[in-house]
């Protein structure tokens, strides 16, 4: 155990995982801040007192998407969860997000969480160059409405480690790539929205969700992934009845 020595007030009692899928929690004791964060905890921990702690940040501001870490338990973005909201009694059990393989202590590898929205197609096929007029898309249209609800998605991947799905089924392509391709059948601009419908529908696509709500309850930015594979459900279906679907 490492114990903190400049501490003004309380400390904090922080368990974290060290190692790949091998390895143990090590406890160590962390001052104790007003308006902490779990990443200002990890970050004292490893500027105080284990260097070679693994894990991951960039902005600090909740716009990367780069710090999700299961915290006592759950899925969060640790730079905007503050301590005070999470630590109970005063303790924190830190560990990588779920889901994802380990790469070292509280870092995974994104890959597979990336290949899933390369799967479900979520990238956008223009149909215009620079030189075209932009196109205008009214603000009251549905579909703008449908996919400004989930174009805020900062990549974080705290729904794919929250979904049972997911985590028992390697295939399933998860909450945020089906957002995404659900903001892109959406998007009257894109060149090819019954192809994504189609990735998005096919064999691990939004049809394995149970709708069980896990992944709304995480998203640290309000997105509702379920009502959007809900949509992706229904217009498919509707498609694939009326003999649409390439
Ligand atoms: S609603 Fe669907 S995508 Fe969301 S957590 Fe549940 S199974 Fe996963
Ligand atoms: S939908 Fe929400 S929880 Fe999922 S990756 Fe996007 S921002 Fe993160
Ligand atoms: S460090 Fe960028 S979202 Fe947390």
């Amino acid at each position: 155990m490492t114990t903190a020595t400049d501490s003004e007030g309380g400390t904090l009692a922080v368990e974290i995982w060290r190692g790949k899928d091998a390895g143990q929690f090590e406890t160590y004791t962390v001052p104790q801040r007003a308006n902490q964060t779990v990443l200002d905890v990890v970050t004292w921990i490893q500027r105080h007192a284990e260097p070679a702690l693994a894990y991951r940040f960039a902005c600090r501001v909740g716009v990367c998407g780069s710090c999700a870490m299961t915290v006592n338990g759950k899925p969060r973005w640790t730079c905007r969860t503050h301590v005070s909201k999470v630590a109970g009694e005063g303790a924190l059990r830190i560990e990588p997000l779920r889901n994802l393989p380990r790469l070292k202590d509280l870092a995974v590898d994104m890959t597979p969480f990336f290949e899933k929205w390369q799967r479900a197609q979520g990238r956008f096929t223009p149909t215009r160059t620079r030189n075209d007029p932009l196109t205008t898309v009214s603000p009251q249209s549905a579909g703008r409405k449908a996919a400004d609800a989930g174009i805020e998605c900062i990549n974080c991947a705290v729904c794919y480690s929250a979904c049972d799905v997911v985590g028992w089924d390697d295939g399933y392509l998860g909450p945020a790539a089906l957002n995404r391709a659900w903001t892109l059948v959406n998007d009257e601009r894109d060149g090819d929205r019954a192809g994504v419908l189609k990735a998005a529908s096919s064999g691990g696509g939004c049809h394995s969700c149970h709708t069980h709500g896990s992944c709304v309850e995480h998203c640290p930015v309000g997105i509702n992934p379920t009502a959007g594979i809900a949509g992706l459900k229904r217009w498919s279906i509707v498609e694939l009845l009326g003999g649409k679907l390439p």
